[in-house]
């Protein structure tokens, strides 16, 4: 492993672990509800949002605790995760290699953790950064604008609209950027805020993950055509049985794979202008860009 992937692990295990600290226990009543938000926030997957925004933040000197907001943006995604899986949406059956939450309790259970991790996230972003008045406005604001009805859920709901009908490839692109690049903008953003980047920095972070999130649902996409449910920790082949447009449904898989690489060196080539020591930005970039699962 080269020391910058042993650095990534690194960061991995500290999110893994103020996880396990900040989550309130299994004990706490009502002991199923948060049995339940800790069941689908310790399966594990990749962090890729929490790591993001401690790489970005690392970027400058002298930087606030970036662990809360790293904790904060895997509870939102997690809590989409799980709103994504029910039923009534992709209604999919496994998720980070276990059965999803309701699955495992059952719908109204689950979607109660979603709910509940949804506001634990704001919580903890406003309880962790009392002391920095400006930065936790500025994390709020970030975060709850990319998961709101214009972006995050915006997207998932014209995702969930275009079933059975085949959209534009402009529609399309507005799903992406929205249920996805939208968050892994922000990631990159709240780490900028943290790290008191000034605004020329925070575009160049937003443009990174507008190019970097386009390409992680491009190649999503692409996974869950080719891949299996056994390497990915989630069923597959389920989009074309969802009737869902993605990049390989519209664009076919070479194209897919031509855009994702592109965007993908579109991304550390944005990285490459940003202050402080981006090899590890760079290096998780890439590896997002090569990934299997
Ligand atoms: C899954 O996100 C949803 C998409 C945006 C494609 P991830 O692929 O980051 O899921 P985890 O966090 O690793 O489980
Ligand atoms: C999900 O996209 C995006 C969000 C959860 C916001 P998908 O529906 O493609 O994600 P997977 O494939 O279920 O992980
Ligand atoms: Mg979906
Ligand atoms: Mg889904
Ligand atoms: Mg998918």
């Amino acid at each position: 492993m080269s020391e910058t992937e042993q650095q990534l692990k690194h960061l991995r295990e500290q999110v893994e672990n103020a996880i396990e600290r900040y989550l309130p226990s299994a004990q706490t009543r009502p002991g199923k509800l948060h049995e339940a938000m800790r069941y689908s926030m310790s399966a594990g997957g990749k962090r890729l949002r929490p790591v993001l925004l401690i790489c970005a933040a690392d970027l400058f000197r002298n930087h606030v605790d970036a662990l809360p907001a790293a904790v904060a943006i895997e509870c939102l995604h997690t809590y989409t995760l799980i709103h994504d899986d029910l039923p009534c949406v992709d209604n999919s059956n496994l998720r980070r290699g276990i059965p999803t939450c309701h699955c495992r309790f059952d719908e109204a259970t689950a979607l109660l953790a979603g709910d509940a991790l949804l506001t634990f996230s704001f919580e903890l972003l406003s309880h962790a950064y009392t002391e920095n008045p400006v930065i936790a406005n500025k994390l709020v604001k970030e975060l709850s604008s990319a998961s709101g009805s214009q972006q995050l859920i915006g997207g998932q709901m014209e995702d969930i609209d275009g079933e059975d009908k085949t959209l534009s490839p402009e529609d399309l692109n507005f799903i992406h950027l929205n249920k996805t690049a939208a968050l892994i903008s922000a990631a990159l953003v709240m780490g900028g805020c943290i790290g008191n980047a000034d605004d020329n920095q925070l575009i160049v972070l937003r443009n990174i993950g507008r190019c970097m999130g386009l390409a992680f649902q491009i190649i999503d996409d692409i996974l869950d055509v080719i891949s299996d449910a056994e390497t990915m920790g989630k069923d597959t082949q389920q989009d074309v049985e969802n009737g869902k447009n993605t990049y390989v449904s519209l664009h076919g898989l070479d194209v897919s794979r031509k855009t994702a690489r592109e965007l993908t060196d579109e991304a550390i080539g944005l990285a490459r202008k940003l202050p402080g020591n981006s090899s590890l930005l760079i290096e998780l970039i890439e590896q997002m860009g090569v990934r299997i699962n």
